[in-house]
C-alpha cells in the first residue's frame, strides 16, 4: 500500500477491479467483517494477477481448452535400465561420472511440497504422513535421511531444497525445525512457497471459501520453474556451485534422488532436462506419455491421449507408447535459467476440482462434484524447452510408489508394500533368506532406512547387521 493510502481507498480500487471483472460479489459481506477480516481480503484481491487470470478465464474456464497434440508423434526414444551389449562401458562410465557430481557437491535435490494432497485427506502437509512398513517414518524422515547418507558418504554439503505452499509452509518448516532437519544442517535446507492462483467457479468467478476469503491454489508444480528463481534458490546454487537439481515429488517414497546413473547419463548425454519412466501397466495407465513429437521430446497426459494412440502396437506386438512418466527429472541449473530469464510461461492447464465454498447464507458447504476450475502448469511441460533431453527406463518397484489415496491404489497402504518388496528383494540379492508366504509376497516387514543402505549394492557389506528373520517378524533396519 503506497503512504497515506487509506483503507478506504484500498477497499474503492478493489472493488473497482472486481466489479470490472464482474467479481462484485467478492465484497457481498464486506459489512460483516471485523477489520483483520477486511484487511486479509484486501490482501487476497490486491495479490491477484490479473494479468494471468484475466486471458485464463476466457481460454481455460469458460473453455476447455484443446489438447495440442502435434500429428507427428512417436514414443520418445529410451535408454533401457541395463545397458544391452554395445553400452555396458557406457553405462559404467556413466556411473562413475555420477558418483563424481555427488561426491563434487554438484547435485542438489529438490522436493516439490506444495500441492493440496486433497485426496488423501491429511490433515496437515503430506511430507508429514508416516509411510514406511515398519517404523512410522515420514516421507520428509525418509527424503532428509537419504541426503544425510549422501552428505555423510561423501563428506560434501548436500543442499535440500523443499517447495511449500502459502497453505503448508509454515507448518512444513516447523515440523522440519521440531525434528532438527533430521540431523541435517539447518543451512544446507531451504523452503520456499510457491505462487497461488484463484480457483474460478464453471462460470469463470472467484470462488469464496468463508465471508472473508478467497479460495486459493497452488499453481502446479510446475510453478517451481519461476519459484525457484524468484525466491532465490537457484542464486543460492549458483553460490553453491549447484550445477544439476534432482526434482522429485514430496509423495514418492521409493525415489532414489542420487542414482549415479541417471545423473551420470544426464551429464554424459548433455541433457538439460532428463526423466526417468516405467513400462506402463496397461495402456490407460493414469499417468503422463513420454513422447516425442513437432521437434521436441514432451510427456501428453493419459487424459489428453487419443485412445487409438493409447492403443496403439509396435511391429513386435507390444505397447508402442508405454513410457509413463514417473515425475523423477535431473534439471542443470543453467536451464532453468535460461528459460526463467524474461518472460517464461509454461502451458496453464484447467483441473475440475472440490473447492469447498459458501452458499447465500455465508455457510460453509463442501460439494460433493467438482465446483471449479484450478489453473495448474506441469514441471514436464518444460522438456520440449530443453535443447537436449534424456529418458531413462527404470523399474517401477524400485523406484516409484506414489501416496495419492487414503487406501487402494497408489496409497499409503500400497507404498508400505512396495517398500517392503523392495527391501526384501534387495536383502535376498545380498543373499538373505527372507521367509515368504504361499504367494510369494514376504512373511515380514521391513524397513531398509537410508541410513543402512540407500540402494541394493549398500546392503551386501551389511548382511551381517541382518538379524536372522523368522515369518511375522517386523524389522527396521538403520
Ligand atoms: P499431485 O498432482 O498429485 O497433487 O502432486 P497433490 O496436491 O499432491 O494431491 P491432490 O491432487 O490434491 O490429491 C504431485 C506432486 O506435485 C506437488 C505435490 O506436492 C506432489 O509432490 N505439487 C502439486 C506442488 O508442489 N504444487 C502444486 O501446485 C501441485
Amino acid at each position: 500500500m503506497a503512504a497515506g493510502e487509506t483503507a478506504e481507498t484500498r477497499y474503492q480500487q478493489c472493488r473497482d477491479t472486481l466489479e470490472q471483472r464482474g467479481q462484485g460479489h467478492v465484497l457481498r459481506w464486506w459489512t460483516e467483517l471485523d477489520s483483520s477480516q477486511r484487511s486479509h481480503l484486501l490482501d487476497q484481491i490486491e495479490a491477484i494477477p490479473w494479468e494471468v487470470v484475466d486471458p485464463l478465464i476466457q481460454s481455460h474456464v469458460l473453455r476447455r481448452p484443446m489438447p495440442d497434440i502435434p500429428t507427428d508423434l512417436q514414443p520418445a526414444p529410451v535408454y533401457p535400465c541395463e545397458p544391452g551389449a554395445g553400452h555396458k562401458e557406457l553405462y559404467e562410465e556413466a556411473r562413475a561420472l555420477g558418483r563424481e557430481l555427488i561426491a563434487a557437491g554438484k547435485v542438489a535435490a529438490f522436493t516439490v511440497a506444495g500441492g493440496q494432497g486433497t485426496r488423501l485427506g491429511y490433515d496437515g502437509p503430506k511430507g508429514m504422513v508416516a509411510v514406511t512398513p515398519v517404523g512410522d517414518r515420514t516421507l520428509f524422515c525418509i527424503f532428509a535421511e537419504t541426503i544425510k547418507a549422501v552428505r555423510d558418504r561423501h563428506q560434501v554439503s548436500v543442499p535440500w531444497y523443499i517447495m511449500t505452499s502459502a497453505a503448508n509452509h509454515i507448518q512444513t518448516l516447523e515440523y522440519l525445525r521440531a525434528e532438527s532437519f533430521f540431523g541435517l544442517p539447518e543451512g544446507e535446507v531451504s523452503l520456499f512457497p510457491q505462487a497461488m492462483l484463484p480457483a474460478l467457479d464453471f462460470d469463470g468467478r472467484l470462488v469464496l471459501t468463508a465471508k472473508h476469503d478467497i479460495a486459493l491454489a497452488p499453481d502446479g508444480h510446475g510453478g517451481s520453474l519461476k519459484a525457484l528463481a524468484a525466491g532465490g534458490a537457484l542464486a543460492n546454487m549458483r553460490v553453491r556451485g549447484i550445477e544439476i537439481i534432482s526434482y522429485f515429488q514430496v509423495d514418492n517414497p521409493l525415489v532414489k534422488p542420487f542414482d549415479p546413473l541417471f545423473i551420470g547419463l544426464h551429464a554424459k548425454t548433455g541433457s538439460e532436462m532428463s526423466t526417468k519412466v516405467a513400462a506402463k501397466t496397461d495402456d490407460l495407465e493414469r499417468v503422463g506419455n513420454v513422447c516425442v513429437g513437432g521437434g521436441a521430446t514432451r510427456v501428453i497426459e493419459y487424459s489428453d491421449l487419443p485412445d487409438s494412440i493409447a492403443h496403439a502396437r509396435n511391429p513386435a506386438g507390444g505397447r508402442k507408447f508405454n513410457a509413463g512418466n514417473l515425475a523423477i527429472h535431473l534439471l542443470d541449473v543453467s536451464f532453468i535459467e535460461r528459460i526463467t530469464d524474461g518472460a517464461f510461461a509454461l502451458p496453464y492447464r484447467r483441473a475440475e476440482k472440490v473447492v469447498p465454498t459458501i452458499d447465500d447464507a455465508g455457510a460453509r458447504q463442501t460439494p460433493g462434484e467438482p465446483n471449479a476450475v484450478k489453473l495448474e502448469t506441469f514441471v514436464f511441460d518444460a522438456l520440449p524447452m530443453a535443447t537436449k533431453t534424456f529418458v531413462l527406463e527404470v523399474e517401477r518397484g524400485e523406484e516409484f510408489s506414489p501416496v495419492k489415496n487414503p487406501t487402494g491404489v497408489d496409497s499409503i497402504e500400497s507404498a508400505k508394500r512396495d517398500q517392503n518388496r523392495r527391501a526384501c528383494r534387495w536383502l535376498e540379492e545380498a543373499g538373505v533368506n527372507v521367509p515368504r508366504a504361499s504367494d510369494g509376497e514376504p512373511d515380514v516387514l521391513i524397513t531398509i532406512a537410508p541410513s543402512f543402505a540407500i540402494d541394493a549394492e549398500e546392503v551386501l557389506p551389511k548382511t551381517r547387521k541382518v538379524p536372522r528373520l523368522m515369518p511375522r517378524d517386523q524389522v527396521l533396519l538403520t
